[in-house]
């Protein structure tokens, strides 16, 4: 097989990332011993326990993070609540808040290129990606949601209140925070996640429990760091780091949390709905996908090709609403499969901090193990790889670029999340079949169409069964957009307007004013 891992510059050595370069900011970071941040002080784990915290690119252990567990869930949910109930916060004025999250995304930015570091040595991926996506698009949603609590209005009802009669009423309806909430994240994007959870959380008056992954805890504390220094009073964002089956579940089963709010896996995002209906807490969860990119006969095909690979190999493939599905016109479909071949095969393999790699390490060796078996899977199943089709052996967890052709929809291939480099590929002849094709999922995130004809790609999006379609583009995000998944991709909307409600409540208020 032809892959990447024969570019010569993709080494050993050059694969693991060099931290004699890192900044001394980060240095220091990395030597200090980290701790949970509950009501506004940072504490080591009640129970003393630490984990280790790797670099991707070459497995070695950079930092250690005390490991919260379900006590120490307890006390930043008691945290939360205090700041909620009774604190500064509680009676904060909205204009205040705004101006908080403004000071907030203005220390992001000061820390940006930190920020952005800490990223490529904590997830693997690349610095520039980090720079210019993960941590510019988490800046813009502080200041989007900042812009949000002057907003939140109600509305004056226009009740006949007739069922008593010779009365005369008022009525209103207002938005309150709905109160605590637990926000439990995923590890490939870690402080833009953090972000999509916290911001309109805060902007809405809510106050945070955040367990970051246990891949990627940095950045989340580095943010409990510059929300301490914005001014925020304490309790009103805590962190707690810790593994997924013990402080994430205290927190998703916790009779303190108001709502959980949750990224990753459809399997924990069950749990999660589960463990909430013990108090009955409203949920919000985004979970993984299977998103076709479809290319249609009319489309720009060299267009098609940039943009299927993006799709796909961007941020490794663990993007939750990666273009993994590609399916092609006919008449395009070599052209296309070579093209995003090509594209593969080009990728400089490389760690997160050297500027020029395009193909970082996955996050952890399980996520290496995980894309490997597929990709054992897919070839014994008779699936044939053009490019690409196995891990390399070195320490750093990296997987070769893969396109996958001579499919069938039985294969795990076709119909399972895969979460790595890897995208098959499927022809179709008939444009009449090609919304039943997109919609053969369990899932229901993303979906993009590359086609000239706007007429032509209105009636498709219209029958896509997906939360964002994108129309010669893919993964394009904006504060603004709503974005979420039909089907078993979850439940509810991060970003825009809707993920700012869907932290309020809806009080009627109504008022007997008969005279
Ligand atoms: P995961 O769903 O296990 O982890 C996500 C978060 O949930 C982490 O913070 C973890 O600590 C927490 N968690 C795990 N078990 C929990 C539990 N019982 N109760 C409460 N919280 C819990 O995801 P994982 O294992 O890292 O990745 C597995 C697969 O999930 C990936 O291969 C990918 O297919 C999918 N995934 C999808 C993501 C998305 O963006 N939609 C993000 C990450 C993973
Ligand atoms: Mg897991």
């Amino acid at each position: 097989m032809n892959t990447a891992v024969q570019n010569p510059s993709a080494s050993a050595s050059s694969l693991a990332n060099d931290l004699s370069q890192i900044s001394s900011a980060n240095k220091a970071f990395l030597a200090r011993k980290h701790q949970l941040l509950v009501d506004g002080a940072w504490v080591a784990a009640a129970s003393g326990k630490t984990f280790e915290v790797r670099d991707p690119s070459s497995d070695a252990v950079v930092t250690h993070c005390a490991e919260g567990d379900a006590v120490d869930a307890d006390r930043a949910v008691a945290a939360a609540r205090r700041a909620f109930e009774q604190g500064e916060w509680a009676t904060m004025k909205p204009v205040d808040r705004e101006r908080l999250l403004h000071r907030l995304a203005d220390l992001l930015e000061q820390h940006a290129d930190e920020l952005a570091e800490l990223e490529a040595i904590d997830n693997g991926k690349s610095v520039v990606m980090a720079r210019y996506v993960d941590i510019k698009h988490a800046i813009d949603v502080w200041r989007y949601m900042a812009g949000w609590p002057t907003k939140l209005e109600g509305k004056t009802l226009p009740i006949s209140g007739n069922l008593v009669p010779g009365q005369e009423y008022a009525a209103f309806s207002t938005r309150e925070p709905i109160g605590v909430v637990a926000a439990i994240i995923a590890w490939n994007f870690p402080l833009l996640l953090a972000t999509w959870k916290s911001a309109p959380a805060l902007a809405a008056g809510c106050t945070v429990v955040l367990k970051p992954a246990e891949e990627t805890p940095l950045t989340a504390i580095r943010l409990g760091e510059l929300i301490t220094e914005a001014g925020f009073p304490k309790g009103v964002f805590n962190v707690v780091t810790g593994a997924g089956p013990s402080a994430g579940a205290a927190l998703a089963a916790h009779p303190g949390v108001d709502k959980v709010t949750f990224t990753g896996s459809t399997e924990v995002g069950r749990l999660i709905v589960k463990a909430s209906a013990g108090n009955m807490k409203k949920v919000t969860v985004e979970l993984g996908g299977k998103s076709p990119v479809i290319v249609l006969d009319d489309a720009d095909v060299e267009a098609a090709i940039a943009g299927a690979a993006g799709a796909i190999f961007f941020n490794q493939g663990q993007v939750c609403c990666a273009g993994s599905r590609l399916l092609v016109a006919q008449r395009h479909f070599d052209q296309v499969v070579e093209g995003v071949a090509g594209a593969a095969k080009s990728m400089k393999m490389g760690p997160g901090l050297d500027t020029t790699a395009q193909m970082g390490p996955l996050v952890s060796s399980i996520q290496r193990e995980r894309v490997s078996r597929y990709l054992q899977e897919g070839l014994a199943d008779g699936a044939r790889a053009p490019v690409g089709g196995k891990a390399l052996k070195t320490a750093g967890y990296y997987v070769e670029p893969t396109v996958f052709t001579h499919v069938n929809d039985k294969m795990s291939i076709v119909r399972e999340e895969i979460f790595g480099p890897v995208v098959v590929a499927q022809p179709f002849d008939d444009i009449a079949d090609i919304a039943r094709l997109a919609n053969d999922s369990i899932y229901g995130l993303g979906a993009s169409i590359w086609t000239r004809d706007v007429g032509k790609a209105f009636r498709l999006a219209s029958k896509i069964r997906a939360g964002s379609v994108w129309v010669n583009c893919h993964t394009v995000l904006d504060p603004s957009m709503p974005f979420g998944g039909y089907k078993q991709s979850g439940w509810g909307r991060e970003l825009g307007g809707e993920a700012v409600y869907s932290y309020l409540e809806s009080k009627s208020l109504c008022i007997n004013i008969t005279g």
